[in-house]
């Protein structure tokens, strides 16, 4: 299987990263988002992202360059045509990804491979919406995505063993460092992360310590780059709030279950640093 385009559903926080990195690694890339301005937002972010690596002497300009002249973007579903591989990065929602699967099935050809970046849902219903089950894998990159060099590589019962090898060979071509797992809700490392996370909102709720003491905890005690709050805050407290309800729903386990505060914050548009204010407030 060559993996020469590369289609990314999804300019959002992760979906601008994955394409970031795919362009860097010789990719040609599309970028597919709802809107004409969510695409500039979403390029822009890419942009900014490579004009800070060559700033910061990680990326030489030419590479930036040619990086941007292999990133195309787009509102169209049917501009992802012709890619060997399509990578989707969109809302944490089954319903929405299996509606944008069954369409994009239809458009793609035969033989491309259909990623789900998702945190918690099931990559095999996911792949239900589509006729390709054997060519559907999970491909979960960390936030932020330039810089984390883990990805999770989820086979479902159905993945063929020639699908998740090309996976898993387009993960390392990427540079990162793939891990296998299979379809279960949360992977390894979110089963693992988010009720950690959950517990740290828990502890807030409680009283247990202000919300700079807890970060500073785990931060100075743990040696944890940030804070439960702060990485909260920076992997969405939207998208936090779904993971934990669908991973709750698969394992009905107390500690999957999202506290009442995260579920207020997020009906006050507290979403963390991408809305401004979660835990803590930032500022532009
Ligand atoms: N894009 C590109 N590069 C970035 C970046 C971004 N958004 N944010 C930071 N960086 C780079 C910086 O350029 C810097 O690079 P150099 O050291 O080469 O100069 C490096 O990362 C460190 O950045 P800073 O010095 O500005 O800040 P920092 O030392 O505080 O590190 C961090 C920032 C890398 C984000 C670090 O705080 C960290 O590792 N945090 C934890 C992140 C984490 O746990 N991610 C997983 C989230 S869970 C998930 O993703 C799964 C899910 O399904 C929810
Ligand atoms: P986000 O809210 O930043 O971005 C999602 C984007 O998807 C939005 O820009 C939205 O306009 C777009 N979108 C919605 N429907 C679409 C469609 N039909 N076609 C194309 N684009 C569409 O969310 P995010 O944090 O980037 O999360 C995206 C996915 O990645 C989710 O499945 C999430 O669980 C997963 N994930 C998130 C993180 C994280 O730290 N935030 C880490 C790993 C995985």
């Amino acid at each position: 299987m060559s993996i020469r385009r590369v289609g990314v559903l999804g300019a959002g926080l992760m979906g601008s990263g994955i394409a970031e990195v795919c362009a860097k690694a010789g990719y040609e890339t599309r970028v597919r988002e709802v809107s004409d301005e969510l695409v500039k937002k979403g390029m822009g972010r890419i942009e900014s992202s490579l004009g800070k690596a060559v700033e910061k002497g990680k990326l030489a300009a030419a590479d930036r360059d040619a990086a941007g002249k292999r990133l195309s973007s787009t509102t169209k579903l049917e501009d992802l045509a012709d890619c060997d591989l399509v990578i989707e990065a969109i809302v944490e929602n089954l319903d929405v990804k299996k509606e944008t699967y069954a369409a994009l099935d239809r458009i793609c050809g035969p033989a491309a491979i259909f990623c789900s970046n998702t945190s918690s849902l099931t990559i095999t219903e996911m792949s239900s919406a589509t006729e390709r089950a054997d060519r559907f894998a999970g491909l979960h990159f960390f936030n932020p995505v330039p810089v984390m060099k883990l990805v999770e590589v989820v086979r479902t019962i159905s993945t063929s063993d020639a699908t998740a090898e090309a996976v898993f060979a387009f993960a390392k071509s990427l540079g990162k460092e793939p891990i296998r797992t299979h379809d279960n809700s949360g992977f390894i490392v979110n089963r693992l992360l988010v009720p950690y996370l959950l517990d740290a909102v828990r502890a807030l709720e409680d009283g247990v310590g202000s919300r700079e003491d807890i970060d500073k905890g785990m931060e100075l005690g743990c040696g944890h780059p940030m804070g439960p709050l702060k990485l909260l805050d920076f992997v969405g407290l939207d998208t936090t709030y779904a993971i934990a309800e669908i991973m709750f729903d698969e394992y009905r386990e107390k500690r999957f279950a999202p506290p009442p505060l995260l579920k207020r914050m997020v009906l006050a548009g507290r979403y963390g640093r991408k809305s401004g204010r979660g835990f803590y407030e930032y500022g532009g």
